[in-house]
């Protein structure tokens, strides 16, 4: 079996941790409302199911000593968290040292200082949680040994849903996803759920109008066509490429393979043309991962789209309505899903608009800003990523944002890049330190991490990120 196993390192506790789930009467499964957090659920769910275990779902905003304490009023002898509950070991060992509950954890963050028994954390077998395995890789696995403990289903096609929440993580980042995260896929490829291709790296190539498609791709920006409609409609028109159809815009779906290579070199000539150096223009093509058994022209075709598709749901309180979908809703659950995403895209394009106008605070080491009342808690995080290059906002320098959560308490969300990281910042050290020192706590991975601050204290945190992120760049 362990030959079989998608990751053998961690095979043998993922076979540990699915033979006690298996001894459970019944399983509470607790997972993260983000769209990690989501495909997690759905492969977990669906694992538990085809295991013939009776299970309920909860989501969390953020796993804490409240939200522990309130899973194990739940009653459940057998907890499964999924895309956290590392973190937070700490609290939930002294629940389990208590008797209240055995806890069950599939997640890749950045553990606390306590052991338990049932833990699988690529974390802990040296294979890095920012970008070789997310929380629904690590559930990816679990859900493959629960199958090859019960004899049920092999759970090989949920390799679709776990390739999401790693795209939804961010880990392609570099063009591709690499490490345990590539075994994943292959397992997925083989299962036939799931395609790789080589493609323009674009968000929403399957749904967006190809000038909308063009003018919105703002990681390489290209002068005359990003953020630029009449200057994309243009670029288009001048191509040889029939790019409508009885008056309306194909999207790049509808395109042949000959026409998006014609689209693409031109795209390429012109960046060339505008002088964007060639390191981002290599930027412009990368691996995209397609779902098979979806619709073609659908979000849930394409895993960047099914991702975001997710997050506009479980950040806006309806993690039921992703969970249906990553279940294979595809009526009334996905109708409201896109009508969030609607409402996602909008809050998203308003709060990086938000901070471009107001700018960024600079420290000595890092860049930050204050948005209140005025992006929501559950997104600042996302925005302060994609604010990263934008207008006023260096790619050089860590970023640090602050929301207000309620009246007592502020949310922040610290996000980096890949060649940061490489120079030594780990924003999960510094989520952690600093807010101990202002009385809250956080956690999270190197290049993205979170924490929730007393309010009033934005001011004693940054004084102490900027200290910590000076030390780790010296
Ligand atoms: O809790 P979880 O691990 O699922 O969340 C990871 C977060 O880190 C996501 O919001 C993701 O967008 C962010 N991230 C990032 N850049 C990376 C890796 C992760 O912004 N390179
Ligand atoms: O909330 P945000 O998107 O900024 O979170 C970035 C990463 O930090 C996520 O992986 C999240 O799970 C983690 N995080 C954490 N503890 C917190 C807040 C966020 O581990 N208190
Ligand atoms: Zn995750």
């Amino acid at each position: 079996m362990a030959a079989d196993a998608p990751v053998p390192e961690l095979a043998t506790t993922a076979a540990a941790c699915a033979e006690r789930l298996l001894d459970a009467d019944r399983v509470l499964l607790a997972s993260h409302i983000d769209a990690d957090g989501l495909t997690s659920a759905g492969v977990a769910s669906t694992a538990l199911e085809r295991a013939s275990l009776p299970f309920e779902t909860v989501f969390e905003k953020q796993l804490d000593a409240e939200s522990i304490a309130g899973i194990a009023e739940h009653g459940y002898d057998t907890v499964l968290f999924t895309d956290f509950g590392s973190g937070q070991l700490d609290i939930i060992a002294e629940h389990e040292a208590a008797g209240d509950f055995t806890p069950v954890i599939a997640d890749h963050h950045q553990p606390a200082d306590a052991e338990t028994e049932y833990h699988l954390n690529p974390l802990l077998e040296g294979i890095d949680g920012a970008s070789e395995m997310s929380g629904a890789g690590a559930a990816y696995v679990l859900a493959r040994a629960l199958a090859a403990e019960s004899d049920a289903h092999d759970n090989r096609d949920l390799a679709a849903l776990a390739v999401v929440g790693a795209v939804g993580d961010m880990q392609a980042k570099s063009g591709a996803l690499h490490g345990a995260n590539a075994a994943i896929v292959a397992d997925g490829v083989e299962a036939g759920v799931l395609e790789e291709t080589k493609d323009l790296a674009v968000y929403g190539k399957q749904t967006r109008p190809l000038p909308k498609l063009l003018e919105y791709a703002s990681d390489v920006r290209i002068p005359g066509i990003t953020n630029d409609e009449r200057g994309a409609v243009s670029f288009l028109s001048d191509l040889d490429v029939a790019c409508r159809e009885d008056g309306n815009w194909k999207r790049w779906v509808d395109l042949t393979d000959d026409e998006r290579q014609s689209v693409a070199s031109a795209l390429v000539q012109h960046a060339v043309k505008r002088g964007v150096p060639a390191f981002k223009i290599d930027r412009l093509v990368g691996t995209t991962y397609i779902l098979r058994e979806e619709a073609v022209g659908t979000e849930l075709r394409d895993a960047s789209e099914f991702s975001t598709l997710l997050n506009a749901t479980a950040r806006y309180e309806r993690a039921d309505v992703g969970l249906a979908v990553c279940l294979g809703d595809r009526g009334e659950a996905l109708e409201r899903a896109r009508e969030l995403l609607r409402n996602h895209r909008r809050n998203l394009s308003e709060g990086i608009e938000w901070v471009e106008q107001r700018g960024v605070e600079q420290e000595d080491n890092l860049q930050w800003f204050d948005a209140g009342d005025e992006i929501r808690e559950t997104i600042v995080g996302i925005i302060a990523g994609m604010s990263m290059g934008a207008d006023g906002v260096s790619r050089n320098r860590p970023i640090i944002a602050f929301a207000r959560k309620n009246d007592e308490e502020t949310k922040v969300s610290g996000r980096g890049t890949g060649s940061l990281v490489s120079e030594g910042l780990d924003l999960s050290v510094v989520m952690k330190e600093a807010s101990q020192k202002a009385g809250g706590d956080g956690g999270g991975h190197d290049v993205a991490a979170g924490a929730t601050i007393p309010a009033g204290t934005e001011e004693t945190f940054i004084e102490h990120a900027d200290r910590i992120v000076g030390e780790q760049l010296e």
